[in-house]
């Protein structure tokens, strides 16, 4: 498996985040606009970054710890610091696919939410055709909950989502 570490996002990302804007699968499953206005990581990173200081949000980049090229995006978001709960999100480089890059980031960013966070539970969102996403959540002990039909997530669009969770007593 590929070794990976999380550096927190930033500028000198902003290239390779774009150069994901136009997969099929980020646009299909993930809140990304499509089509993805151009420039429009810039504001993205500005809204992570605004979270980061209010403690809502969190962006990383995944790296490969030998040679620090980008792999994936890993991302926190809704943190409830009262609540001690929040929900995680990943994408993959397309060209870093199938060798076990997203789950070993999902791995890191539970470890993540319960040691800095001090999270009690932890929400993954899953639309029901994303069975790669389901193999990852599976994979690091998350547990399907239940499915929330017809949820609209972007401009218009719905779809079935499954909630997996982990809890710090699991
Ligand atoms: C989903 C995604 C993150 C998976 O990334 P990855 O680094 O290729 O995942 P891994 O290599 O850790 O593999 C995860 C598992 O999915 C399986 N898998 C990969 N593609 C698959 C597919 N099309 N259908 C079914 N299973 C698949 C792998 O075999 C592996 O299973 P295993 O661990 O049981 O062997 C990546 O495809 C992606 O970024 N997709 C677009 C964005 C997205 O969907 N993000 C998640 C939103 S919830």
């Amino acid at each position: 498996m590929t070794d990976v570490r999380l550096e927190l996002l930033a500028e000198k990302h902003l290239s390779s985040v774009a150069g994901m804007f136009d997969d099929e699968g980020v646009l299909r499953y993930t809140r990304v606009p499509d089509p993805v206005p151009p420039g429009w990581e810039h504001e993205w990173l500005e809204f992570y970054e605004e979270g980061r200081r209010e403690g809502k949000r969190e962006a990383f980049a995944v790296v490969d710890g030998d040679d620090g090229s980008f792999l994936a995006l890993a991302l926190a978001f809704g943190i409830d610091r009262e609540g001690r709960q929040l929900e995680l999100g990943y994408v993959v480089a397309p060209e870093a696919r199938g060798r076990g890059v997203a789950t070993r980031t999902l791995e890191l960013l539970t470890d993540w939410a319960f040691a800095e966070l001090d999270a009690l539970r932890i929400e993954l969102w899953i639309s029901t055709s994303n069975d790669a996403s389901k193999r990852v959540a599976a994979n690091v002990g998350y547990r399907h909950e239940g499915t929330l039909r017809s949820f609209h997530f972007k401009q218009g669009r719905r779809d079935d989502f499954e909630i997996w969770s982990r809890l710090a007593s699991d």
